[in-house]
């Protein structure tokens, strides 16, 4: 067993659903990515587009079937956080399957009035205004609820938001109240800094809304940090939050919806066991348990999915250039990109990601460390999610050795600074998206070439040399 095909196989449940091997070579979701290396080149990102339907209609079936299962009575909303990744092309894909929007800042209602002028979006769509904002932000919030986009609910990071709205908007509006949840007893602090204290949501809902013709509670929000899992933590908050919405109920019936926020979490190891279905169900139980003991109405659940609509369509895919053995076992992969510029997550966070060889799956492996083209020595990749090592296939004499990183589809290109100047001026990899006609089969194009030093250079107050010939 020392072929790199035997260890994969031995070490995981292997192939999987997205990730099987034809002749030596790695396929992801039935994409042959030595096809896509041959035809674009390295380094190289790209976008299985659908993989983000399918995840947003697994999610919905998941919530469905939990709200059929407890004859539940509320409803499932499915709202998309722009964040993850901002790509005409992503969110064009997930408006495909009847979705709603979340926007974290003040750049995202341009991005939403873009989307209604193209017609993906209407004025029912639903769009939930998270953040602490500036003034531009309410100030774009406030001319789309008087331009009658009558779904769109800015979300109270805090108590004075709503003075904002309620002096510039001209008609009935819905907010929404953000309950600043307390974070995970490992974090450097007890209670995040986003939304309103438990405490204070009462006194807001009394002194600001209650009483005011113009403007109604729609929902309360929460979103945990540390995502949606099946820890003590996570559902002792959830109790906490549901306490508060049953609590709200009671003095404002017109409260009718509890968004739960983001964090559904992806495979980012092959290991991944997460019960998605379960954790559904366990959520929709708890709000409908604790709903019948109050005597309150089920409340309509929303979620602000990003992670989740969007990782799994993402990879990367490297050659690695070079090897150097710096001491007597240390042996570096040099790739043709850099951790801390294309992946920041795993510079930062100490995020994993399944990594994988796209060829040579037949030839024998080695441990080894990737490393990044910065001078930093923190650019870096060398420990999996389950394991401290990493290894690769042995590269022949003459032979070229491709390695991708799968499900990097979120936040890395908007952390990263895609399009911008990066550390050591190394280039955002070209990017190309994949997708299926009708008939099954794939199609591919360049969504954009490799970062150029023109591109650069201008933003950093140079002229480029070529610039002007
Ligand atoms: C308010 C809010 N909603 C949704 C999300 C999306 O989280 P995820 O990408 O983990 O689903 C975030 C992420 O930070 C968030 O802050």
């Amino acid at each position: 067993m020392n072929q790199y095909i035997d260890l994969i196989k031995q070490t995981f449940d292997f192939p999987t659903k997205e990730f099987t091997v034809e002749n030596d070579q790695l396929k992801f979701n039935g994409v042959d990515l030595m096809e896509i290396i041959q035809q674009y080149g390295t380094p190289l990102k790209l976008t299985y587009l659908p993989k983000i339907s399918e995840n947003i209609q697994n999610a919905k079936t998941y919530f469905n079937n939990a709200i059929q299962a407890h004859d539940y009575k509320g409803s499932y909303t499915y709202c998309y956080c722009t964040k993850s990744s901002h790509f005409s092309f992503v969110v064009h894909e997930a408006l495909k399957n009847d979705i709603h929007i979340e926007t974290s800042s003040t750049f995202d209602i341009p991005l939403v009035r873009s989307l209604y002028e193209e017609g993906k979006i209407t004025k029912q769509t639903y769009i939930v205004c998270n953040g602490f904002k500036r003034d531009l932000y309410k100030q774009y919030i406030a001319e789309l609820l008087n331009d009658g986009f009558v779904n769109c609910v800015p979300v109270l990071d805090n108590l004075s938001e709503i003075d904002y709205y309620l002096e510039h908007v001209n008609v009935p509006f819905q907010v929404g109240i953000r309950i600043a949840a307390d974070e995970e007893p490992k974090f450097g602090f007890y209670t995040s800094r986003l939304g309103v204290r438990y405490n204070d949501i009462v006194r807001l809902y009394e002194e600001k809304i209650k009483d005011n013709p113009k403007v109604s509670l729609k929902l309360l929000h929460f979103f945990i940090n540390s995502g949606i899992r099946d820890t003590a933590y996570y559902w002792s908050e959830l109790t906490r939050f549901i306490q508060k919405y049953v609590e709200l109920k009671k003095i404002a019936p017109e409260l009718d919806t509890m968004d739960v926020g983001g964090g559904w979490p992806i495979k980012t190891n092959v290991f991944f066991d997460y019960d998605y279905q379960y954790m559904a169900d366990q959520i929709v139980k708890n709000i409908k348990w604790m709903c019948a003991k109050n005597n309150t109405v089920e409340p309509h659940i929303f979620t602000e999915f990003g992670s989740y609509t969007v990782g799994e369509s993402g990879a990367v895919l490297y050659s690695v250039l070079a090897e150097k053995l710096q001491n007597d076992k240390e042996l570096w992969y040099m790739i043709d990109g850099s951790f801390i510029t294309q992946l920041p997550d795993s510079w930062g966070l100490n995020q994993k990601y399944i990594m994988l060889a796209v060829n040579n799956w037949n030839e024998e492996y080695h441990n080894i460390n990737l490393g990044g083209l910065t001078c930093d020595s923190m650019d870096y990749y060398n420990s999996e999610a389950h394991q401290f090592n990493i290894y690769l296939p042995k590269v022949e004499e003459g032979k070229k050795q491709y390695i991708g990183f799968f499900h990097t589809g979120a936040y890395q290109e908007s952390l990263g600074g895609y399009g911008g100047i990066q550390h050591c001026l190394i280039p955002a990899p070209k990017h190309v998206i994949i997708d299926r006609d009708t008939d099954g089969s794939v199609k591919h194009w360049l969504f954009a070439p490799e970062q150029s030093h023109e591109s650069m250079m201008k933003t950093l107050g140079y002229v480029s040399p070529t610039e002007g010939k």
